[in-house]
């Protein structure tokens, strides 16, 4: 009776899949998994439950998915030099709801990035912050708009005994200054949240800040956007054990149950990528961003934070206000088969969530299908063509990406095929 229904979703997968290898993709929070990783995400874990830790498990038949959870364990505190590593949070947004759940108590003072700073919406009112308390206080920024005012924030710190800083955000382009408000934090007893969702594979592969080693005593994330793995989250930390128990808790029953053990083995197998291959995918990235930067800005577009060399992450701030604003413009860009994401941009209200000035481009997974400095300039040409002069440049995208379908960064060319 569904055959057809079958088909047609099974038509959709299909189309999506060979849509998505067409396109020049800038969505700065996604990436793509490596031959290898992929083709597990049929196996038997996607049907199983493993409540609790290894070894310790509410549920019978876990001892294959024990051995991979401890040593992805095992493997992410190696890598990030860290004590603690939690891995059944099944996104970003669960694994800051097990910390936020666990240190704001009703109505506590929390800063954080702001909405139009670039701030994600788990850290604000309608997410799970709000959750827990209404006394939301935005960092202060300065005029650039993409840095925290570090002496305005010592001053609004010591103001009012915030509970927890929430650092870290999703328009995401300097290292925020952990180091120089860590004391501060002490001092007035606040406890640090470092939100690595964006540069989690680039703080893996050391070239971006520690938040750790700067102060932070916990890092959230997502393993999914510069960490080139399955779409999961993770908790990590050197805090005391007893601390850490309220995390542990926080992660389960908090904020999961069953953790998606198929993702979690397919995570287990990234993370051997990004240990291998994490230190040069990160510097390329890095190159790359800042390659498009300085090449939109050549040919045109009006890129963000110019005095401060652009970007020092995976991802790259365009005001197009005199292009008719960020939603035309992503809009014209996807019918050319250029996807990314229109963004609010830091001088902006939040009312212009749904138009605002920006867009927001990520070359992360570009740059794992191989693309270096000279294809940067390439999709900084197609970009103005397509935006500036108006012209249709779907054929010359789909031809440019056909050279580049294979993940690099990977061990797949050792897989077979
Ligand atoms: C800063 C930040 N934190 C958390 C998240 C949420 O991550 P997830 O989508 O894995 O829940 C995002 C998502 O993009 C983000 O940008």
């Amino acid at each position: 009776m569904y055959e057809d229904k079958i088909r047609e979703t099974e038509r959709l997968i299909e189309q999506q899949n060979e849509w998505r290898s067409r396109c020049i993709n800038l969505i700065a929070s996604e990436n793509v998994m490596s031959r290898r990783a992929r083709a597990h995400a049929g196996s038997d874990f996607a049907h199983r439950y493993a409540e609790g830790h290894p070894g310790e498990r509410y549920y019978r038949g876990t001892s294959f998915i024990d051995t991979i959870e401890n040593t992805l364990k095992s493997n992410l505190k190696m890598l990030f030099e860290c004590t603690h590593s939690e891995v059944r949070p099944i996104s970003g947004t669960n694994a800051n709801e097990a910390v936020f759940s666990r240190l704001i108590n009703h109505n506590n003072p929390v800063m954080v990035n702001s909405t139009p700073g670039g701030g994600h919406i788990s850290h604000h009112k309608i997410g799970s912050v709000g959750k827990f308390t209404k006394n939301i206080i935005d960092f202060p920024i300065t005029a650039d708009g993409y840095h925290i005012d570090v002496d305005k924030t010592k001053d609004l710190i010591h103001a009012v005994k915030p509970a927890l800083i929430v650092f870290g955000k999703s328009l995401f382009l300097f290292p925020e200054p952990v180091r120089e408000l860590a004391d501060v934090c002490v001092e007035n007893k606040a406890n640090i949240v470092y939100d690595a969702a964006h540069v989690l594979g680039l703080i893996a592969g050391k070239q971006f800040q520690s938040p750790l080693e700067e102060g932070a005593h916990l890092v959230t994330a997502s393993t999914h956007k510069t960490f080139f793995g399955s779409q999961r989250g993770l908790v990590l930390s050197n805090v005391d054990s007893a601390f850490w128990r309220k995390i542990d808790r926080g992660a389960f029953p908090g904020s999961s149950s069953n953790h998606h053990l198929n993702t979690l083995a397919q995570l287990a197998i990234c993370t051997y990528e990004v240990m291998e291959f994490g230190q040069q995918y990160a510097r390329d990235v890095i190159a790359n961003a800042k390659a498009l930067a300085e090449a939109l800005d050549k040919q045109g577009f009006d890129v963000g934070a110019k005095e401060f060399g652009y970007t020092e992450s995976h991802q790259v701030a365009v005001n197009v206000n005199k292009f008719n604003g960020g939603e035309e413009v992503s809009i014209n860009l996807e019918m050319n088969d250029i996807v990314l994401n229109m963004n609010l941009l830091p001088h902006e209200p939040l009312r212009n969530a749904t138009h605002p000035d920006g867009i927001r481009i990520g070359v992360q997974e570009m740059t794992r299908f191989g693309m270096g400095k000279q294809e940067m300039e390439k999709i900084a040409e197609l970009m103005k063509e397509c935006v500036i002069d108006k012209k249709n440049v779907k054929e010359e995208v789909n031809r440019f990406r056909s050279a580049f379908q294979d993940v690099k960064y990977s061990f797949d060319s050792q897989a077979g095929s």
